[in-house]
């Protein structure tokens, strides 16, 4: 019997260097992507996938990550008095009945992988999902909004192998990323399959392909154990994909490709690409957007 993915781990301790001074007092994860925090997209996208609980590993100075997911009594009252039903709806429901949102800190900057092996504790051995905060997957049009993240979800629920999701970037931008290896096997877009190595930024020249760790995984519990005794990788960190590379000798771990558009919204290019790609999905903004972009001749 496969366990069903019921817990998503999700680091929001980082210190958003790259967007500062943006992020100087707001952490990066409540920059608003369109009309809502970026955290706040990705946790939507982990319940459309039937998680109900949500776990953030936090730090010190970024208690507002937790204030946004809870209740607002005063707010909330004060909408409902002025008869403001919409907006409340939009403050007041924004984690469904029967989710729940969990924080743990992690006192030091010492990697993704230490990251997740904060909440080792709340995860009971059993499988988990990870989503990186500043990871914007947005799928197409044609499909659901959050298809991509459900569908790997669906292909650990009838295989109980762990995915990770990878997406094509030009050879020359791997460095940034994890480096899928698939020995020769060809990929396309939502085909799970066999990874035979994991590489944590490979320089273009050493990379066993272009197929880049986007920042999504579905993990069985014992990566935690493999993650105790992995030692500090490239940066000087404890690199998760270093113990998915272990892991993929042991269990087996698959390769997850979408053909979402993904956006990076730790740094300005991408953070101002998914406000736009997200905002160009409302016909009101698409118009104004469309207009201003003729005016201005860009
Ligand atoms: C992390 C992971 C890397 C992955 C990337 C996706 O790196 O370690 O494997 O490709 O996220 O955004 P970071 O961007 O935190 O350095």
């Amino acid at each position: 019997m496969i366990a069903k993915i019921k817990k998503a781990v999700i680091p929001v301790a980082g210190l958003g260097t790259r967007m500062l001074p943006a992020t100087k007092a707001i952490p990066k994860e409540l920059l608003p992507v369109y009309d809502r925090p970026i955290i706040e997209h990705v946790v939507k996208e982990a319940i459309a996938a039937g998680i109900t609980e949500i776990i953030l590993v936090t730090r010190s100075g970024k208690e507002a990550i937790e204030n946004h997911f809870d209740a607002h009594y005063e707010l909330e009252h004060r909408l409902e008095k002025k008869g403001k039903e919409t907006i409340l709806g939009t403050v007041k429901n924004i984690i469904p009945a029967g989710v729940t949102v969990t924080s743990v800190r992690q006192s030091d900057a010492l990697g993704l992988g230490h990251a997740v092996l904060c909440a080792k504790h709340l995860l009971n051995n059993e499988p988990f999902a990870v989503l990186l905060p500043d990871v914007l997957v947005l799928d197409q049009e044609s499909r659901d909004r959050n298809y991509s993240f459900a569908a790997m979800t669906d292909a650990w629920n009838e295989t109980g192998v762990g995915q990770v999701m990878v997406e094509r970037v030009g050879l020359e931008a791997i460095e940034n990323y994890g480096a899928a290896d698939l020995g020769g096997e060809s990929s396309e877009p939502f085909k799970s399959v066999a990874l035979k190595g994991l590489v944590e930024k490979p320089s273009p020249t050493d990379a066993p392909s272009n197929l880049a760790v986007l920042g999504r995984y579905i993990l069985p519990s014992k990566v935690l154990d493999l993650l105790e005794t992995t030692v500090a990788g490239v940066g000087g960190e404890i690199q998760l994909t270093d113990a998915l590379d272990e892991l993929l000798k042991l269990d087996g771990l698959n390769a997850f490709e979408t053909d979402a558009d993904i956006f990076d919204c730790g740094n300005k290019q991408g953070f101002l690409s998914a406000n736009l790609a997200v905002g160009m999905r409302d016909p009101d903004t698409r118009q104004s957007i469309k207009a201003l972009i003729e005016k201005s001749g860009w």
